[in-house]
């Protein structure tokens, strides 16, 4: 039965196009090196037939392909590519895709990588080096080599804890506690198969207690290492789950070390490399003989200094070889960033001994080198170090054989993590209470579910190997690349034309409006405020990173990071699609690192990986896992899956897509509305009937469906099934989405009417907050994805939807005489625009367009960002704030959201405001 809805998959119906070319360009403008670099890219239905296209990429350079999603004829959707590295990488790069049905002069392309897979281990060979990854142990990467050298071992990971924190002693007398040190367990490890540009090992495990069972094995981690060819360095997708009880495990320390072989090298000829601001470093040895009251000659010096191999020891001046035993060595050296506006250094000569202090700075660029002029040596680098505070490095021992490197990602010298709740629950031990407490707080508070268990953090590092100590440039380009990895797109019309991303986004147009040029830059000051906002605040952190907070406190010239629910933002009214839709219309860096950053957290930090929550997320709140609304509506993939097709399917998010796909489970386990539903509903969760909502539940899971359908997962054809079946059930519910929740079977995918209307007479329940999470986007990416050969088997659902988009912002009189009772009062109008546009332009009715603009500019600003806002901020400093700040105080994240996510989908699907025909418009911009 699906085959005929969906045509026999591997069958292409259209003519197909026997050859396309698509340029990829740098985001941030050519880079000056290049570890490899992998990316996405979208095609258009019908195109290409998965197995029968080849790839090349221009200038020969050393391309691997594979496909990241595929439509339902079998054509390709999304493929994944990666280049080796290179020294001198192209200005853009020309992907040329064949086939099928043409036989190509396509290079033979010979493995860049070379891999061998054990029953012990797994060896890559980049070309320049070559890194073993133990199947099992401690160390996930036992050695790295690079001309003929060993220059790193026993990789591995750090974890302190501790029962208790000293905070809670208000004397600061020592409190007793327990400590433990972990070091990682593998349990897993793969390879990937292809090998063409790059390889993927994947390490999974836990941290462990080798022997004494103090405390058991927790803190699952993944780390990812892709390995490109012809390339000295290592990416690092580092990642972990915290699994313990926030009273009583105390996270203290995480970190990721390498040692490095320092045997037989002078002291005088082993380097410390530590980055410091702005492409700055750090210049020491262990044993410095710069400054000395005794010259051992400029060549010596200049040559310590540079890092080069100093003359042997008998051409210097005897003053000074006569008394190198008198020249302290130095072991230890440790930056330590606790804040993100600055950090300290010190070393010290070993263990026992005082640490002297060595002059700090603000921001380190977070990478440090430890090695020698002939010995060689490694460099670890984290990405966003100092955003990420509290962050320490450490070079240890290097005055041993076995030097060796940590990287902290979350520094011992902070104190232990806090992740208990942030008050003791106030008394609110009923549901009326804490639906009173909401009321002033706007915190949605409930004990037991303010719990960090489940919630994870991934981090991106680089090592690199070294054969000799580096240049000092080097270290400082590899510093900024480490910040600032290089990343192709293609352009943003080709992205729009192959509708595999969204019908609902446009670039900016050509068309000479002033109203759509005000829109423009009125978009563009809100990423602006944002980009700005982040750094005035210090939103950074290790947890906080990437989020942003939902509303400014006018008073105190401060967001409300300390009440409630208007403190982290959550994705709340999805800021990510709005920063997602902006980069992929205008490619530009600074739209893409918000919303890189953001799917870093929110899918992360915001989400569930383990425990009852899996793949449920949490509401907006002080504590980003705090709210007791647990709602799949934040982890939905929509906000993360523009990343992952363009970043060629990174890893990680593909995981996260995964516990999404299970939701349902969740469902059953927690009931969403238990607290805001008609008490007289009795509900218990059932698999086979779960109360959902259509937009803020379904949505996400939906989505996470398509994306499995998509990329043919191992579920996909369950997965394609079920949205089937939803598509085929829900235009059966009398009211279609305007019954807004309703009963769904998870195991069929089935929806019925809900408990409060079982013989389907017809429920009304629009809510504001349904159709703004991403709920359109995921209907139409999914009704363009069953394309027109399913059109039978979606017109009634999509006819459902449309009417929905149509009658949220008609006139309470329509829709009365439609549904037989109007919706009540609705807010969020300005956002909802994009609905009525919708519509507009599905059912091609050129007379709704007026009403989209009175929506997003006319009446329906009025609880929005309107046009007679500032668009500006002001600049408060002196006493009333802690440090100068701008503020926009009539800015809030909700509308910013709505503003942009409306904005840029209104003018794609309507084109251009007139502006005369805006009902309640009182000026037509500026
Ligand atoms: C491509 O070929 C593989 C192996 O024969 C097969 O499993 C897969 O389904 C094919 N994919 C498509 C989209 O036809
Ligand atoms: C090992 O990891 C691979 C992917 O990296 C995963 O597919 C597999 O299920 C894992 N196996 C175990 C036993 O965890
Ligand atoms: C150290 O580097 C500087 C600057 O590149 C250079 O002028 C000098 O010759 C180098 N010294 C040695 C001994 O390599
Ligand atoms: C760091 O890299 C970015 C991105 O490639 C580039 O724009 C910037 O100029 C670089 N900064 C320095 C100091 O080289
Ligand atoms: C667009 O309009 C502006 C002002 O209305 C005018 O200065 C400009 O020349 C116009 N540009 C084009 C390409 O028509
Ligand atoms: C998970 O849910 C079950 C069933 O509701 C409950 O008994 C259990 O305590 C929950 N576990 C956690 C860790 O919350
Ligand atoms: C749902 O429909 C039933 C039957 O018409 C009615 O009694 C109930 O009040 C309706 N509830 C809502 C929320 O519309």
């Amino acid at each position: 039965m699906l085959t005929t809805v969906l045509g026999v998959l591997g069958l292409i119906s259209c003519a197909t196009a026997q050859s396309s070319s698509v340029k990829v360009k740098w985001l941030d403008g050519t880079p000056k090196y290049l570890s490899g670099v992998t990316f996405g890219l979208p095609w258009p239905r019908g195109q290409h037939l998965a197995n029968a296209t080849t790839f090349t990429a221009s200038g020969d350079a050393q391309l691997q392909s594979w496909a990241t999603a595929y439509w339902p004829d079998g054509s390709l959707k999304w493929t994944g590519h990666a280049l080796a590295a290179s020294d001198a990488p192209a200005e853009e790069y020309i992907i040329t895709a064949s086939g099928p049905g043409i036989s190509t002069r396509s290079r033979r392309q010979s493995n860049g990588v070379k891999v061998s897979d054990t029953d012990n281990d797994i060896v890559v060979n980049t070309g320049k080096i070559t890194a073993t990854f133990p199947k099992s142990g401690n160390t996930l990467v036992s050695s790295i080599e690079t001309g003929n050298k060993v220059v790193g071992i026993n990789g591995r990971l750090i974890l302190r804890s501790q029962t208790g924190t000293p905070d809670d002693d208000e004397d600061g007398k020592p409190v007793a506690l327990d400590h433990f040190t972990f070091e990682s367990k593998v349990s897993n490890v793969t390879v990937s198969r292809d090998t063409i540009a790059r390889t993927l090992v994947t390490v999974s495990g836990v941290h462990t207690i080798d022997g004494d069972g103090s405390h058991a094995d927790w803190f699952p981690f993944t780390v990812r290492f892709y390995l490109y060819a012809n390339s000295e360095a290592i990416r690092i997708v580092h990642t972990i789950i915290y699994d313990g009880d926030s009273t009583k495990d105390f996270i203290s320390g995480i970190g990721i070390r390498f040692d490095v072989p320092l045997a037989g090298e002078e002291f005088y000829n082993r380097h410390i490399r530590i980055a410091g601001v702005d492409g700055g470093l750090l210049h020491e040895a262990v044993q410095g003989i710069t400054g000395l009251r005794r010259d051992p000659g400029i060549d010596v010096r200049s040559g310590q200094y540079n890092g080069t191999l100093l003359p042997n020891a008998s051409t210097w001046d005897q003053k000074v070889t006569s008394r190198l035993q008198w020249i302290p060595t130095w072991s230890d050296f440790r930056l330590t960033q606790l804040s993100p506006d600055g950090f300290n250094l010190k070393k010290r000569t070993k263990t026992g001994q005082s640490w002297v202090k060595i002059p700090g700075g603000t921001r380190s660029g977070g990478l440090a080198y430890l090695g020698g002029a002939t010995v060689g040596g490694l460099a670890l680098g984290l990405r966003d170090f100092w955003k990420k505070y509290p962050t320490s490095l450490d070079i240890s021992n290097g005055a041993t054989d076995t030097g060796s490197i940590t990287l902290w990602l979350y520094s011992p010298q902070a104190g232990p993590m806090d992740l208990r709740p942030y008050h003791d629950g106030l008394g609110e031990d009923t549901y009326a209470k804490q639906l009173d407490a909401l009321e002033i707080t706007y915190e949605d508070y409930e004990a037991g579910y303010n719990t960090p268990y489940g919630i994870g953090r991934t981090n991106e590092l680089f090592l690199y190997a070294f054969h000799s100590t580096p240049e000092a440039d080097k270290l400082s380009l590899l510093t900024n690349y480490t910040n600032n990895p290089p990343v192709l797109f293609p352009e943003p019309e080709y992205v729009r034309d192959t509708k595999a991303i969204g019908g609902y986004w446009d670039v900016p147009s050509a068309v000479n409006s002033t109203a759509a040029r005000t829109i423009e830059s009125n978009m563009d000051f809100l990423i602006k405020f944002y980009e700005s906002q982040v750094e005035e605040r210090r939103w950074y952190g290790f947890w906080d990173h990437g989020d942003v907070i939902h509303t400014y406190d006018d008073d105190r010239h401060q967001w409300r990071y300390d009440i409630g629910g208007y403190a982290w933002d959550n994705s709340e009214l999805s800021p990510d699609l709005f920063f997602w839709n902006f980069f992929l219309r205008t490619g530009r860096a600074d739209a893409y690192r918000l919303a890189h950053d953001q799917v870093r957290h929110g899918g992360e930090v915001d989400s569930y990986h383990l425990g009852n929550f899996t793949g449920l997320g949490t509401r907006h709140g002080v504590q980003h896992w705090g709210d007791s609304a647990k709602q799949a509506r934040i982890a939905t993939p929509v906000y993360r899956k523009t990343f992952y097709y363009i970043s060629g399917g990174d890893e990680r998010t593909g995981d996260l897509v995964h516990e999404v796909l299970d939701v349902d489970k969740a469902f059953v386990l927690v009931d969403a509305r238990r607290k805001v539903r008609d008490p007289s509903v009795v509900y218990t969760p059932d698999p086979k009937a779960l109360y959902l909502n259509f937009g803020t539940d379904w949505a996400g899971l939906a989505q996470a469906y398509l994306i499995e359908w998509e990329r043919r997962g191992p579920r996909w054809e369950e997965a394609r099934d079920k949205l089937l079946e939803s598509v085929k059930t829900y235009p059966r519910l009398k009211n279609g989405f305007v019954t807004g929740e309703a009963l769904y079977n998870s195991l069929t995918g089935a929806w019925s009417p809900p408990p409060t209307d079982p013989s389907n007479s017809g429920n009304i329940t629009v809510s504001h907050l349904s159709g703004v999470f991403g709920v359109l986007e995921t209907i139409d990416q999914l009704i363009e994805h069953f394309g027109p050969d399913a059109q039978n088997a979606t017109k009634p659902f999509y006819d459902a939807f449309l009417d929905y988009c149509y009658y949220y912002g008609a006139s309470k009189a329509e829709q009365k005489a439609r549904y037989g009772a109007d919706f009540g009062s609705l807010s969020l109008k300005q956002g909802h625009s994009r609905y009525t546009a919708y519509v507009a332009y599905h059912r091609n009715n050129a007379t709704l367009v007026p009403r989209v603009w009175t929506e997003f500019l006319g009446d329906g600003s009025k609880d929005g960002l309107a046009p007679t806002a500032p668009w500006k901020t002001e600049r408060i400093s002196g006493s009333d704030v802690l440090i100068p700040v701008d503020e926009a105080i009539w800015v809030s994240t909700n509308a910013a959201a709505l503003y942009g996510v409306a904005g840029i989908e209104s003018l794609a699907l309507v084109g251009a405001p007139d502006v005369n025909r805006i009902a309640g418009n009182t000026t037509t911009g500026r």
